[in-house]
């Protein structure tokens, strides 16, 4: 049985008619993303990942964890990209909403390590910000590029290396640092080399957007604390399900060819709608998946993070009857109660409150999160009634597990949907016009 279930009752009569023919054709792009017969083959080495190369890294990792010679209680993480927003989109939806007031107030003992993150912007500011607290705290710096030639990566690096070499000396400097990096070239490869300093390779098969589950989000996940194994294990479900099953009713044959449905209807937005707020970082993961995969050519659904029930006051407005080209997809997860301590069950009720006239005194003693799920259900229903085509994808308890399955998922669905729009899922021509200028704007020789 699969981990998840998907629900396409909300997609539309017209739409439905259309998509047997895209599913054949979205499963043939599987057959040639499995035989490596699809395009840009020398690219798919993150399929299936975790049997390919992912389980004997984190081996390793688990060593350089445990074996780490310094005390830290922070990690840096710098990069930009498919280098840096896998590892925040894993660790922000699995960490206390409010981690740093718990540390302040002591009230319970974090399970990670905060890991606070530079090389993604060229902020002044933040960079100025991020500076001043690091004297409190004893950090590994990751620095993660494939290329070892990105500006913004860069900079951030030198201003964080100089500010270590000052604080902690050369030598401790360079132990405090971990590069990720391509195996043979550019000058982080040559630095880990000439100052023998603890390194990963980012292999050449797989391209930033697609390197969560390598050493990329691995390393400074482990380091945090968190549970690298699951994360492997999840995704491994994933890719192990479409080995075994390679039917046209797989969710990830059924949202592939839903996309490319979409895009023959006119559908340019494709809203992507959650309710958990430690879900921000995953749908910029997202965003970046799929804009980067199949934003080329001209062609491309345009991802937008929808956060219910907040945008719900704001976007939504649009989503019901602005510009009608979008298709919604809605990720409803199963609450398991959590565990309870002895003296608090926590779980959150409305209570009863008779001096207060505001209208709500029906929903008194419902869960929260009946009430969330029921906003979500609302606008799936709202948006359905607009026309507006609309899938619910289920998943179970949001975890570690759970996450490294979402991961695989939307790499298979990107790669897929982006062969059947006839674009090649792995590059980003795009990405150097803007280099070129800045370049030509800083005179760079
Ligand atoms: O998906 C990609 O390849 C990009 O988003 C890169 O990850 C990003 O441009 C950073 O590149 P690099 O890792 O070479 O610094």
């Amino acid at each position: 049985m699969s981990l998840m279930r998907i629900d396409g009752e909300g997609l539309g009569a017209e739409y439905c008619a259309q998509l047997p023919e895209w599913s054949q054709r979205a499963l043939a792009a599987l057959v040639r993303l499995q035989t490596k017969t699809c395009r840009a083959s020398e690219s798919t080495g993150w399929y299936h990942w975790p049997r390919q190369g992912g389980f004997a890294l984190a081996r390793d990792i688990h060593t350089l964890v445990a074996e780490y010679p310094l005390a830290y209680d922070m990690v840096v993480v710098v990069g930009i990209g498919g280098s840096f927003a896998g590892c925040r989109a894993v660790d922000q939806a699995l960490r206390h909403s409010y981690q740093e007031l718990q540390e302040a107030s002591s009230l319970t003992t974090p399970k990670t390590r905060p890991i606070l993150y530079a090389g993604h912007n060229l902020s002044e500011e933040q960079l100025i910000e991020l500076l001043d607290i690091l004297p409190q705290r004893q950090i590994v710096l990751t620095v993660i590029s494939k290329s070892g030639a990105t500006t913004e990566t860069s900079v951030a690096y030198r201003i964080l290396r100089s500010y270590m070499g000052q604080h902690y000396g050369g030598d401790e400097a360079r132990q405090r640092t971990i590069i990720i990096t391509d195996q043979h070239e550019g000058c982080l490869r040559q630095q880990a080399q000439d100052e023998q300093i603890t390194s990963f390779v980012l292999p050449r098969d797989i391209g930033g957007r697609y390197s969560l589950l390598t050493a990329v989000g691995l390393v400074p996940l482990a380091l945090a604390g968190h549970n690298i194994d699951q994360l492997l294990q999840g995704a491994d479900e994933l890719f192990t399900s479409l080995e075994t099953s390679r039917g046209v009713e797989h969710p990830v044959v059924q949202l592939a060819a839903t996309r490319r449905v979409a895009w023959d209807q006119g559908k340019r937005l494709d809203l992507l709608a959650y309710a958990n707020p430690k879900l921000p970082g995953f749908v910029e993961w997202w965003k970046q998946l799929f804009a980067e995969s199949e934003g080329k050519e001209g062609k491309g659904l345009f991802p937008v993070g929808m956060a219910y029930s907040t945008d719900l006051h704001s976007l939504g407005q649009y989503v019901q009857e602005g510009w009608s080209g979008m298709i919604e997809t809605f990720l409803f997860f199963r609450h398991d109660i959590p565990a309870q301590s002895s003296l608090v069950e926590r779980r959150l009720r409305v209570p009863g409150f008779s001096r207060l006239n505001d209208g709500v005194s029906y929903l008194e003693g419902r869960l929260l999160e009946e009430l969330s799920d029921g906003a979500m259900l609302a606008a799936y229903q709202a948006h359905v009634a607009r026309g507006v085509p609309c899938i619910k994808l289920h998943f179970p308890r949001l975890d570690t597990y759970t996450l490294g399955y979402m991961i695989a998922l939307f790499e298979v669905v990107c790669a897929l949907s982006a062969d059947l729009l006839e674009v090649n899922p792995f590059d980003q021509p795009g990405v150097e016009a803007y280099k070129k200028r800045m370049f030509s704007l800083f005179a760079k020789p």
